[in-house]
């Protein structure tokens, strides 16, 4: 490891050598990954919205007896046993939490008296600003060009606009895999960027090699946005499946959701009255269709047959744009080693003139 340390609010928050955030990816970011870009020096973060509470706890001591760096869990807040993950969270003494939508203040009041570090995950201005104004300590902006769900405003635009609007550190998203992305995250006011696309191809991944070799394949071409999935747009590679999804009506569309949503009731351990609760604070403050609801399950079981079952064919490959221009799978440490010296010779350049 070289020693190319960069202090930025984010490092000094959290506790990290490098401010780098390996985001929560549904089936991908578990205790290997997690603990590999910890020890490497980044923030690495568990997703646990595809595990069962029992699953995320034993999660947790897995990557604590890898690691001892911090590390954060992301979760979902709107989730019915979020009470239940948030308590494993406090029990387990795990530093950051990272959530997909945004937490309700007394969830954060909660979180912050037991000096844990909370990280919403947000895609607009005014979504950065409430979180701010609730007391999250940070926040995570990711722009359009992003992996799996996003939006439509590039990081280019977004970040700024959101760095202008808090006072709280914020992390830039979407779009970052090396040192340059980095210094022009910095240069923007950011206090460091977070990586999906990127940390999947690793070679710490679990991501089943054929999986890995569609995603090295692909040129920025191949990366598209569906809403089909579960009706709401949604970055992934742009396969058979997806084409088909794009032509099916929505009988078609709504069988498989069923289906989807009864095999994700039998892997995430959630009764059908947990899923309907989800499904309500789904729907609340936003215009969402119980047909759209319902399709929500299609996205973990899409995935997870993509990345544990290594099924090219079925499966849902989320991806950011990024994802066109990478092209090897290097270690977590390797990855974060070479970004942290890109970023060095970066800003030497920029102050040499060279
Ligand atoms: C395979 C994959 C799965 C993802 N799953 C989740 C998830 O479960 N929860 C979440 O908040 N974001 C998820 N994301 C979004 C990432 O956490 C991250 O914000 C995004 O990948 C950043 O953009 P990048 O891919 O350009 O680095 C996922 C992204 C990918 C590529």
């Amino acid at each position: 490891m070289s020693d190319t340390a960069i202090a930025t609010a984010l490092t000094e928050l959290v506790g990290v050598r490098t401010p780098i955030v390996q985001t929560g990816m549904g089936w991908v970011a578990g205790p290997r990954l997690v603990s590999a870009a910890a020890n490497a020096g980044a923030l690495g973060i568990l997703a646990s919205a595809t595990m069962t509470p029992e699953q995320l706890r034993s999660a947790v001591r897995e990557v604590k007896s890898r690691t001892g760096a911090p590390f954060g869990v992301n979760l979902r807040a709107d989730a019915s046993d979020a009470g239940e993950r948030v308590r494993i969270i406090l029990d387990e003494g795990v530093k950051v939490a990272s959530f997909a939508l945004a937490p309700r203040p007394e969830l954060i009041a909660r979180l912050k008296d037991a000096d844990v570090v909370v990280i919403p995950s947000v895609g607009a201005r005014r979504h950065a600003e409430k979180v701010a104004a609730w007391g999250a300590d940070a926040v995570l902006v990711q722009g359009g060009e992003g992996g799996g769900h996003t939006g439509s405003v590039a990081t280019t635009v977004l970040l700024p606009q959101v760095v202008d609007a808090v006072d709280i550190p914020v992390i830039a998203a979407g779009g970052f895999r090396d040192g340059r992305g980095l210094v022009a995250a910095l240069a923007y006011g950011a206090a460091g960027i977070a990586m999906g696309t990127r940390f999947l191809l690793t070679s710490d991944s679990t991501v089943p090699d054929a999986v890995k070799a569609r995603y090295l394949a692909a040129g920025v071409q191949d990366v598209t946005v569906t809403t089909k999935v579960d009706g709401l747009p949604h970055r992934m590679l742009r396969t058979d499946l997806v084409d088909a999804l794009e032509r099916s009506g929505s009988t078609a569309s709504l069988l498989r959701a069923l289906r989807h949503a009864s095999a994700f009731r039998r892997d995430s351990g959630m009764s059908w009255a947990g899923m309907v609760r989800d499904g309500l604070a789904m729907k609340h403050g936003r215009e969402l269709t119980w047909s759209q609801v319902l399709l929500a399950a299609n996205t973990p079981m899409l995935l997870k047959a993509a990345m544990v079952e290594g099924r090219t064919d079925l499966g849902v490959m989320a991806c950011g744009q990024v994802g066109g221009l990478i092209d090897d799978l290097p270690s977590c440490a390797e990855l974060v080693d070479r970004i942290m010296a890109e970023a060095h010779a970066t800003l030497g350049r920029l102050t040499t003139g060279l």
